[in-house]
C-alpha cells in the first residue's frame, strides 16, 4: 500500500465538538473546541486546547475554571457560530437563546440545552505555541435524565457532534461496530 507523507499535522479522528465556557468579566461565553480529550483518569482531569486571542481564555484564566458542555446533534448550528463569532462582540448565550447553569464551582458556566456538562477547575495551563493546552480538573459532571441508560450516559442518547477539520463538516455518531474489551480476544487464537 502505497503511503502520502504529509506535512506534520494532528490528524487524529474523531475530533469531538465541545463548547467550552467561562465567565469573561461574569458574564458567561461560549466557544467552539474541536481540540480536546480526556488527560487523566483519578482524578478525572481533561484538556482544552485554546487560541490565545479567544475571549473564553480570558475568563478561564480571571477564574481558573471552565466548562466542557457536550453539544447534541440537534444543536449544530449554535455550536458553529459559537466558534465563527467572539464574545468579545457578540453576546452569544443571547443569541443561542441557551439557558446558563452553574454547579460547584460557581463560575464555571454550563448549558442546559447540551445533554453533558462538565465543570472543572484548571490545574495546568500551558502555552504551546499557537494555543494555549488547558487541563482542567473534573469537579462535577452533569448528564441530561433522558440521555441515560440503565444508569449509565448512553452516547447513543447524546448524539454528539463529530467535527472533521480538514473538510470543515459535522458528522453524526456513528453505528455500533464491536463489542469493547470483547472483540479483540477472537485474536487470542492467533498467540
Ligand atoms: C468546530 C470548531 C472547532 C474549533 N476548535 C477550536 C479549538 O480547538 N481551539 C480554538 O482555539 N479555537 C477553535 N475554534 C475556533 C473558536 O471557536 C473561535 O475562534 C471562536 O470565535 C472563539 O470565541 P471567543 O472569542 O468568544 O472565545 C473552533 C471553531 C469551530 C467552528
Amino acid at each position: 500500500m502505497a503511503k502520502i507523507e504529509l506535512v506534520p499535522e494532528r490528524l487524529m479522528y474523531p475530533r469531538p465538538t465541545l463548547l467550552v465556557g467561562s465567565n469573561v468579566d461574569g458574564k458567561a461565553n461560549f466557544m467552539a473546541v474541536g481540540g480536546g480529550g480526556v488527560a487523566n483518569g483519578e482524578p478525572p482531569m481533561i484538556a482544552v486546547l485554546i487560541r490565545h486571542h479567544c475571549y473564553t481564555l480570558k475568563g478561564v484564566l480571571q477564574n481558573m475554571t471552565f466548562s466542557v458542555n457536550t453539544p447534541s446533534v440537534d444543536l449544530v448550528k449554535e455550536a458553529d457560530y459559537c466558534g465563527i463569532t467572539t464574545g468579545a462582540k457578540v453576546d452569544k448565550v443571547k443569541v443561542c437563546q441557551f439557558d446558563v447553569f452553574y454547579g460547584h464551582l460557581k463560575t464555571a458556566p454550563l448549558i442546559e440545552q447540551c445533554p453533558v456538562n462538565l465543570e472543572c477547575k484548571v490545574v495546568h495551563v500551558l502555552n504551546l505555541g499557537s494555543h494555549a493546552f488547558i487541563i482542567g480538573e473534573v469537579k462535577g459532571t452533569y448528564v441530561s435524565d433522558d440521555c441515560m441508560t440503565d444508569g449509565k450516559p448512553d452516547a447513543k442518547k447524546i448524539r454528539p457532534i463529530i467535527f472533521n477539520l480538514e473538510t470543515s463538516e459535522y458528522f453524526a455518531f456513528g453505528e455500533v461496530i464491536a463489542k469493547a474489551h470483547s472483540i479483540g480476544r477472537e485474536l487470542k487464537t492467533r498467540e
